[in-house]
């Protein structure tokens, strides 16, 4: 199965985007046919910087590629490699009405705001759905908050298919995993908007404050805690052996503990968790002519599959 996801190069990823998407695109890379990209053109709406968008894009392949997305399994590329997907996008946007491109929460969010939006925010659900469709993408797992661009997403390529005939596969979306939201080091949902993010990669010392600093709450070490309600806990549980989680759990309902502990154990947990990672990170920073190369490889294979689909769209609406 065709299975695509693009990932925004905004910033470091953190624990939440891993646990959230990255973990579940690496899985779903062993039984699919996987395309992941990086969306610099996406990114390109809110950084207006060449060099950190540069910079940010390699990272972001850094990440993927240490994280564990294997390029002998899936495609690994960058968005703005394939032009084909541009050219696509403008096909789509002639039959994208405003009401549904006004509807779409990123650019009505801004608008309620007052914030000036510019086309390319009005239009990136379009460039989206070219993202989807030039691969003849089947299942796109992405967060709650993208479902929405998936619906517009299948409503042009609906339109499309019902103006010129058969030409799009017509994708659904896969929501991921990401109902039980990692909380952040102030108990709200992690995320780079709440500047409360634990990052995947950095300084181990710097990381290890961050989580020292985690907020708790302030009843008295003896009190018996409920551990699923409490964020130190849930987060030593994404990374800790089931044992040592049950080890943990015992502890909070029997009280008499101190959250130190607790901090010391989600740093060790998470440092050893993320070790090789680290490690092959470290390796590939050090090899930047494999991972471009990677990442060119993956950009031909990705044009070669859009150049097809772009030519039957060309075709069928009467541009060849
Ligand atoms: P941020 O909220 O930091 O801006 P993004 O919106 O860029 O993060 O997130 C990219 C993806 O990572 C989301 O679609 C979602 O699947 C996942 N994600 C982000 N934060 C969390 C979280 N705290 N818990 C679970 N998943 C998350
Ligand atoms: N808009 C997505 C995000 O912000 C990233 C993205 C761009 C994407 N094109 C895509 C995701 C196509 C899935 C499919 O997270």
């Amino acid at each position: 199965m065709r299975v695509l996801s693009g990932i925004q190069p905004t910033g470091r990823p953190h624990w939440g985007n891993f646990f959230g998407a990255i973990r579940q695109y690496i899985d779903l890379q062993e039984e699919n046919d996987g395309f992941y990209f990086i969306a610099d053109l996406h990114a390109l709406t809110t950084i207006r910087n060449p060099d950190e968008l540069r910079q940010n894009t390699l990272d972001a392949a850094l990440d993927l590629l240490a994280l564990g997305l294997d390029p002998a399994k899936a495609t690994l590329f960058v968005q703005s490699d394939v032009p084909e997907v541009s050219e696509l996008t403008w096909l789509l946007m002639t039959g994208a009405p405003m009401g549904l491109l006004e509807r779409c929460h990123a650019y009505k969010e801004k608008k309620a705001k007052g914030i000036a939006a510019d086309a390319g925010l009005f239009t990136y659900p379009v460039l989206m759905a070219s993202d989807i469709l030039a691969y003849d993408s089947e299942v796109v797992p992405v967060g709650e908050d993208q479902v929405q661009h998936i619906e517009v997403c299948r409503d042009l390529a609906g339109s499309f298919n019902h103006s010129f005939g058969d030409t799009f596969v017509m994708p659904k979306a896969r929501t991921l995993d990401n109902g039980a939201k990692v909380p952040g080091t102030d108990g709200q949902k992690m995320s780079k908007s709440y500047d409360n993010t634990l990052p995947l990669f950095g300084e181990v010392k710097k990381i290890r404050k961050q989580i020292m600093r985690i907020t708790t709450d302030s009843r008295p070490m003896e009190d018996a805690k409920e551990p699923d309600e409490d964020h130190l806990y849930q987060l030593f549980r994404l990374f800790a052996q089931p044992a040592q989680v049950e080890e943990m759990a015992a502890i909070y309902r029997r009280g008499g503990f101190g959250y130190g502990d607790v901090k010391k154990a989600v740093a060790e947990a998470s440092e050893t968790y993320f070790h090789d990672a680290r490690n092959r990170r470290e390796d590939l920073a050090n090899n930047m002519d494999y991972v471009r190369e990677t990442l060119r490889k993956g950009a031909d294979r990705a044009r070669e599959v859009a150049g097809g689909v772009l030519s039957r769209a060309q075709t069928a609406c009467g541009l060849r």
